[in-house]
């Protein structure tokens, strides 16, 4: 006898005995019975050298940042992906500037564009400069999406929150809805060798609705990023089947719409005015390629028993370490200030190479001594206020040497790069002296 489940139509919860209330989403009444399908003999295993590999060819979108986060050349044919990010972020405007790409290249591209009009769309596409040719759909309904994916070679559905499946119960952008439907258009993309890209909207912490529920049923998780005051946009593989992830896509969002940006570091430092104190440089690896960031900070008094502790783009659990590590080790006055630490244009800096960059800010801050200005720092400090060395640390220092850093203040292990002379010392109360005064201002 074959069993049958009882499986929730809100979130998808199995049971193979009656419940009232899911134990899942917590709604009444909410269950169905799934008969599992009979077991048939299913496809005949074939040898792996007789695989037609052609199908999985690739196909550049002509944007380089993002084809780099999709793998290195671009979408794999056969492949879903998903693109996620909060509502506003540009997502849409990067599927048409994709389409667009995809066009130019023969590609035939298919938009379902259940969020916006197609006037709406088309309007966008024209001010964008493209695409012209591609054939745009307001279908939401997943069984007609799935039978219209083999007419193209890349399909874009905007957005997976949008998809509605009769055959299933919940309203559009219920999990339920989201997740067959995301589940039918993958085997139909697959079936079709048609590469998809499902846009999914996640809110900050990358909960909602389901784009994250959907991970193991698409091959690649793009996470499109940016803070709201700043024009910059991060596109970062964090699942791909088909390449490294941790791949970093740099744009910048201007009125005509996403320009990408190639050299990163000099847009994170593009505003920085050297000599002020609080503010020191730093590389970080992100993917394979090596990106200057600027760490500011600001110590300022207060004698609150609870002082502040505000980190915006580096880890508030590595602030909070840094000053401990000061405290401990070093003479920079730091008691009870208010701390505050960033990352200058809106970059997420999450790993340790930034620790020396970061103590240091926060030294110069507090004892209000700069850094000299041709000087950046990198390296991990450790808990005993050792200065450590960092994966990639000879990349970094020369990244650092083409943007015009002549000393790097790093761990003993590193060595000098062509223009760069690197300063390597054992513990971060050697490194505060690299600080120096701000010269008095001469009277004019
Ligand atoms: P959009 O792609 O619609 O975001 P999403 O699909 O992620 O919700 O773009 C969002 C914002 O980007 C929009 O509010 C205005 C801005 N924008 C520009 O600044 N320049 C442009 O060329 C476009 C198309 C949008
Ligand atoms: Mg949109």
């Amino acid at each position: 006898m074959v069993k049958t489940a009882l499986v929730c139509r809100q979130c998808g919860y199995r049971s193979f005995q009656w419940v009232g209330r899911c134990p899942g989403c917590s709604a009444w009444d909410s269950f169905s019975e799934v008969v599992p399908a009979a077991k048939g003999a299913g496809p005949a295993p074939v040898p792996i050298n007789n695989v037609d590999i052609d199908s999985h060819s690739v196909l550049s979108t002509g944007l380089a940042e993002f084809d780099r986060v999709l793998g290195g050349e671009g979408l794999v044919k056969g492949s879903v992906v998903l693109l996620a990010g909060e509502p506003g972020v540009g997502k849409s405007t990067l599927v048409l500037q994709a389409a667009a790409g995809l066009e130019l290249r023969e590609q035939r591209v298919g938009l379902f564009c259940g969020e916006e009009s197609l006037a709406q769309v088309a309007t966008r596409a024209h001010r964008l400069g493209g695409p012209r040719a591609a054939k745009i759909s307001p279908a939401t309904d997943v069984n007609e999406i799935a039978a219209a994916l083999s007419q193209f070679d890349v399909a874009f559905v905007d957005s997976v929150q949008t998809l509605f499946d009769p055959e299933v119960s919940g309203n559009a952008g219920s999990l339920a809805q989201v997740r067959s439907g995301a589940a039918k258009l993958a085997t139909a993309a697959k079936a079709a060798n048609t590469a998809l890209v499902l846009v999914g909207h996640v809110t900050k912490d990358g909960e909602v609705a389901g784009p994250r529920t959907l991970e193991h049923l698409v091959d690649a998780v793009l996470l499109f990023d940016g803070d709201r005051g700043h024009s910059i946009r991060t596109l970062r593989g964090i699942k791909n089947r088909y390449g490294p992830t941790g791949e970093l896509g740099v744009f910048e969002m201007l009125p005509s719409g996403l320009r990408q940006v190639a050299d990163a570091s000099e847009l994170f430092l593009q505003h920085r005015q050297p000599g002020i104190p609080g503010s020191v440089v730093a590389c970080v690896i992100e993917g394979r390629r090596p990106v200057a960031v600027e760490l500011q900070t600001l110590v300022v008094a207060n004698n609150s028993p609870a002082p502040r502790r505000v980190a915006q783009g580096v880890e508030l659990s590595r602030l909070v370490m840094m000053l401990a590590i000061l405290q401990k080790w070093t003479n920079v006055p730091i008691k009870n200030g208010d701390v505050y630490a960033a990352v200058a244009g809106g970059l997420r800096a999450a790993e340790p190479g930034v620790d020396l960059a970061l103590a240091l800010a926060i030294a110069g801050s507090s004892m209000n001594l700069r850094m000299p200005s041709e000087m950046a720092a990198v390296g991990e400090l450790g808990l005993s206020g050792d200065i450590r060395p960092v994966p990639g640390i000879q990349n970094r220092i020369k990244e650092l040497g083409r943007l015009g850093f002549t000393c790097v203040v790093g761990p003993t292990s590193a060595s000098n790069m062509p223009g760069v002379e690197v300063l390597g010392l054992t513990r971060i109360d050697l490194a505060i002296d690299v600080l120096e005064p701000i010269p008095a201002m001469s009277p004019s």
